[in-house]
């Protein structure tokens, strides 16, 4: 299950919550964003409280921006990376998760590459787990932030026209979208060639409102939305030459998109291949920073979720 409030709170994946229960949770993240950008000074919603970040795969944006949101509600984390740990001596997942369970920790935000791995992790501890990415199969804080970013720039998402672009196969951040945007009423489109966009993804969510297309300019007319996704070289995405001419979001590509139409990408962005950097700059169409920004708020909303306040 996605979420569980029983006596515990996890958010282990999109994939099962409703849209109320996402719409509960960004209209949260929308009241903190003056704390993030720090209009208003940090709350004391979890003072004293400890969140452990298990980080065993690498990350800039997810690791720090959950750091920051303790800090502005008060609390304090303490870091592991699996580089510097002793899951390099060989220590498993479970082992690493009951230590720091024993440390009296509140909370354990966590990112591994086994997809399920956090899953585990909360059936087996008793605080609260978020999943900070767990290998291909969720994202669920960077699906709510996209969210957050699409809602603020169109409004309601029901009926909007979303496409996902590149390396799905691979993505995490994909999946989470799928969900969440699903639950919202959005159509998603998925884009990619067709060893990273298989036709089986269509299947992903049981909405049926998700194609998948093998032919980006096609689609470029009618989306209020283009998500572009890194390709994910170190789980094996291979790639042919024509990749960026096929699927690349150009300065050229992006005219053909409609006046209001944003474009995103989760980061780390491959600029040059996945994305032009004239486009991932772009002050007007891109939302890129806003994104991170709305990282921050996103994951103080979900800590105080997760923690009960
Ligand atoms: N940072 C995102 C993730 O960890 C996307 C990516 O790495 O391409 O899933
Ligand atoms: N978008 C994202 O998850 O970035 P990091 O891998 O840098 O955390």
């Amino acid at each position: 299950m996605a979420v569980v409030e029983s006596n515990l709170r996890h958010l282990l994946a999109l994939d099962g919550m409703s849209g109320g229960q996402i719409t509960s949770l960004l209209d949260r993240a929308e009241r903190y964003l003056p704390i993030v950008g720090r209009e208003q000074p940090p709350i004391d919603v979890l003072g004293r409280r400890i969140i452990a970040n298990m980080f065993l795969e690498d990350s800039t944006r997810t690791r720090g921006s959950f750091t920051v949101a303790a800090q502005r509600l008060g609390a304090q984390t303490v870091e592991l990376t699996g580089k510097g740990s002793s899951i390099s001596k060989g220590e498993s997942l479970l082992d690493t998760a009951w230590t720091i369970e024993s440390f009296g920790v509140d909370a354990i935000v966590m990112r591994t590459s086994a997809a399920g791995g956090a899953a585990l992790v909360a059936a087996n501890v008793n605080v609260p787990v978020i999943n900070a990415g767990d290998g291909r199969h969720e994202h669920p804080t960077q699906g709510l932030l996209d969210l957050l970013t699409m809602r603020q720039r169109l409004g309601d998402l029901r009926g909007r026209r979303v496409a996902i672009v590149g390396d799905i196969a691979n993505s995490r951040v994909a999946r989470s979208n799928v969900h969440g945007l699903t639950a919202l009423g959005a159509e998603v489109v998925l884009i990619g060639p067709p060893t990273l966009a298989p036709q089986s993804l269509a299947g992903l969510s049981p909405a049926d409102n998700i194609t998948v297309s093998h032919d980006l300019d096609e689609q470029l007319a009618a989306l209020d939305v283009i998500m572009m996704l890194r390709v994910q070289f170190e789980r094996g995405a291979g790639i042919s030459s024509d990749y960026h001419e096929l699927y690349g979001l150009t300065a050229t590509r992006t005219q053909r998109l409609p006046e209001h139409a944003i474009v995103m990408h989760p980061g780390p962005m491959n600029r040059g291949l996945e994305i032009d950097a004239a486009v991932a700059d772009d002050p007007q169409r891109s939302a890129i920073r806003q994104q991170v920004a709305n990282g921050v708020a996103v994951r103080m909303a979900v800590l105080a979720w997760a923690l009960g306040e």
